[in-house]
């Protein structure tokens, strides 16, 4: 399969990864996952701006333009001809030698670009019979909203919530339900939506972004403040969404009910929104 290595595209076993490459050694780096429907990039721009805010977060210059990334990843796109799937791209802070924990000089070392692109079919399955899910300490730091590649707090939560038999985590800290391993996370209580406030706590998605503005059309009232345990155990809904996973509603945790275990009316109808607006 052919990948884009910084401004080449190359077959992937022709990629050098340096061994002081300061994402290989620290998880110094940030990406993005970007959805691909009939070949489109589905919220290209959003998740391009995201990509920059993340860069500015952790203190990196990208070498290069919006403009020039995009061009990039067309390109990419257009040489692997992958109609429906998705596109991960990452750049690491470079390669510095030797190993040191301080941020290197920018001017003197590059980051490094990778993207590759995946099939990936609708997740149709989960979308009609729902996941169980179950809690699971939030235990990761307090910079949620970079979209970083040290991911190992949310690996964690998600094989903890594994090995106790669930599909899937739903983060709690101090109480208050964040979001879930790899999505944000929502429920619907007398027909209101809730969802955790954009902040350090949580990465605040572009499926997110979406769903405010197909709920506004539909006329579903939105309120981003945190909920509880208890609250979310006694709603009637609940759903995660995430660009790979859309709209998946969880049906169970902690093998509770919630509302009466089955994908709600709510929760069908702003997927039935999100599908209507990726066609
Ligand atoms: N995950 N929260 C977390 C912790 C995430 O990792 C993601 C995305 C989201 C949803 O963001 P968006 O709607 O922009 O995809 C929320 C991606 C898909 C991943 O890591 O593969």
């Amino acid at each position: 399969m052919k990948v884009l290595w910084n401004e080449q595209i190359i077959d992937e076993s022709k990629v050098k990864i340096d061994l002081e490459d300061r994402g290989y050694q620290f998880g110094d780096g940030i990406y993005e996952v970007i959805r691909i429907y009939d070949g489109c990039m589905y919220m290209e721009k959003e998740h391009l701006d995201r990509f920059w805010e993340s860069a500015q977060k952790i203190r990196m210059t990208l070498p290069f333009t919006q403009v020039e990334l995009s061009q990039r990843l067309h390109r990419l796109a257009n040489e692997v001809g992958i109609e429906n799937g998705r596109i991960y791209f990452q750049v690491t802070r470079g390669v510095a030698k030797p190993r040191l924990h301080d941020f290197p000089d920018s001017a003197v070392v590059q980051p490094v670009l990778l993207a590759d692109i995946q099939p990936v079919s609708r997740p149709s399955v989960k979308q009609n019979l729902g996941i169980r899910a179950g809690f699971v300490e939030d235990r990761r730091w307090l910079h949620c909203d970079i979209k970083s590649i040290s991911l190992l707090g949310n690996l964690l939560a998600l094989d903890e919530a594994k090995q106790k038999g669930f599909e899937e985590a739903v983060l709690l800290r101090e109480g208050f339900v964040t979001e879930a391993s790899a999505s944000n996370l929502w429920m619907v209580k007398d027909g209101i939506l809730y969802t955790h406030p954009d902040g350090q706590l949580i990465l605040p998605g572009i499926t997110k972004m979406k769903i405010r503005e197909l709920t506004k059309a539909l006329g579903i009232e939105v309120k981003e403040v945190a909920f509880t345990k208890k609250e979310l155990l006694a709603a009637d809904e609940c759903f995660k969404t995430s660009s790979v996973a859309e709209i998946v509603p969880i049906i169970e945790i902690d093998k509770q009910k919630i509302g009466d275990g089955m994908p709600g009316k709510v929760t069908k109808r702003i997927l039935k929104a999100y599908i209507e607006a990726i066609n």
